[in-house]
């Protein structure tokens, strides 16, 4: 999307004024930005962006005839056509799984993968807690306890070095979160499960396509759980999946998303097991398959803007961009770095947002203290809860929370853009360093002001 203030023009600007010269590190040239020496938008200046970002999500009109077809068919349910099992066929090829198992969403997607993974109430499972409330609520769905390993300051997802001090006679599962899309260390992760005998469901609901050591997240553990939500990559309004690379587990995945019927290998029993219905439309299937080309072609495209980014906003003091593990690539649902204020005069996070927003350039701090928020304490006080942990048990929990001193500092650290921002062009991607750079520059006047 083009708006009237593109590189061009400002290294126009730039080269008619004495304007502020930045270096930006990337092997590039010099790189001179004139918008320092306005005054900051926030304190009435003009923004350094104008003209919004890229909508999401998108349609377009030639994936209409497809979508038309399933609608006029009258065959909307999973179990009347084949558009869902068309999805799933070409979403496991696309991810290298052997088995995928489309459903109603990503939390139903989680429920249904830690049970068959045999979570069952009383048992812990140990979780990043750096994460969207779902896979908190999966998880006391089946009536067990989340049990928090810390964050890693320094890429964001959980720090596999925190996780064994978590591990009690009922953890039964661990549950990485490849958080943004950032793929979880999970060697490490694999190493500690195996030890101790632990399923490893990943919560890959923001990582379709993230990729570590060769190999795409949703295969590296046990099952991988992926969202299709309206503001994912990969969206149908609601909509999910399980992958994995047994096909045995992802049959029984089936059953259980399908009130229980039995499914595939698992056929032979001949008998209904518990089970629910997560099943997906083919709707949802047929929308997803228009859009698995595009997500292919835009995650290039986001992969090259977020490095652009992190050439450039590393040389900036104060702005850390977020470390990968090695051989891994990221989707970047969301593209975040840590704000230290103390490189801006003192400016809250807050406000550096808001000053950024003023801008025209979105960003926000996205997850707090969750463990904090009620959810975890209406739980614990709720019947069934202390049915099955003892008084001390659930007091110990809620004392360990303050342990999270990784995940305190990245809730208060982070600030995270939104992936549509990095489909935008070079020209319009160049606003978001510039915009950090004149708020920096005007940090000292930003922090004083009372805006
Ligand atoms: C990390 C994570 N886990 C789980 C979910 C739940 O997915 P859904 O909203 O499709 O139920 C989401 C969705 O935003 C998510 O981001």
């Amino acid at each position: 999307m083009k708006d009237s203030f593109t590189r061009r023009g400002f290294i126009r600007t730039a080269a008619a004024g004495s304007l502020a010269l930045s270096w930006l590190g990337s092997g590039g040239a010099p790189r001179v930005f004139g918008a320092e020496a306005n005054k900051p938008a926030l304190l009435g200046g003009t923004p350094v962006h104008k003209g919004g970002w890229t909508s999401w999500p998108q349609w377009r009109e030639d994936w209409e005839p497809e979508v038309l077809k399933v609608l006029r068919s009258c065959r909307w349910f999973r179990g009347s056509a084949e558009r869902v099992a068309e999805f799933e066929k070409a979403y496991a090829q696309l991810l290298g799984a052997k088995s995928c198992l489309a459903t109603a969403s990503g939390t139903t997607a989680l429920i249904v993968s830690l049970h068959v993974m045999d979570v069952d109430a009383g048992d812990e499972v140990i979780v990043s807690p750096y994460t969207f409330i779902a896979s908190y609520n999966a998880i006391l769905n089946r009536k067990a306890l989340p049990v928090f390993a810390d964050t890693d300051p320094a890429t964001l997802t959980i720090n596999p070095a925190t996780i064994e001090s978590r591990i009690t006679e009922r953890t039964r599962a661990l549950m990485p979160v490849h958080i943004f899309g950032m793929p979880c260390e999970m060697d490490a992760i694999n190493a500690v499960a195996r030890k101790h005998g632990l399923a490893v469901v990943e919560d890959a609901c923001q990582a379709w396509l993230a990729e570590y050591h060769g190999r795409k997240c949703g295969t590296l553990g046990d099952l991988g759980c992926f969202s299709f939500q309206e503001s994912k990559h990969l969206p149908s309004g609601e909509g999910g999946a399980i992958t994995g690379m047994r096909e045995e587990l992802v049959d029984k995945c089936n059953s259980f998303h399908n009130c229980g019927r039995a499914h595939g290998t698992n056929k032979g029993s001949g008998s209904f097991t518990r089970g629910e219905n997560y099943r997906m439309t083919q709707l949802q299937a047929v929308i997803l398959m228009q859009q698995l080309d595009k997500l292919v072609r835009e995650t290039a495209v986001r992969r090259a803007n977020a490095d652009y980014l992190t050439a450039n906003l590393k040389a900036i003091p104060g702005i850390t961009p977020v470390r990968l593990p090695e051989n891994s690539q990221a989707v970047w649902h969301l593209y975040p770095v840590r704000y230290d204020p103390a490189h801006f005069h003192g400016l809250s996070r807050d406000k550096f947002c808001r000053a950024m927003g003023a801008e025209g350039v979105p960003c926000g701090g996205i997850y707090r203290e969750q463990y904090y928020d009620g959810l975890l304490d209406e739980a614990i006080a709720s019947r069934g809860f202390k049915r099955l942990w003892s008084a001390q048990r659930l007091k110990a929990y809620r004392d360990s929370f303050q342990e999270l001193k990784g995940n305190k500092q990245v809730c208060e650290t982070t600030v995270a853009f939104t992936q549509n921002l990095l489909l935008a062009d070079r020209g319009n991607l160049d606003h978001i360093i510039e915009a950090i750079r004149k708020i920096q520059a005007h940090s000292e006047a930003l922090a004083k002001a009372d805006a």
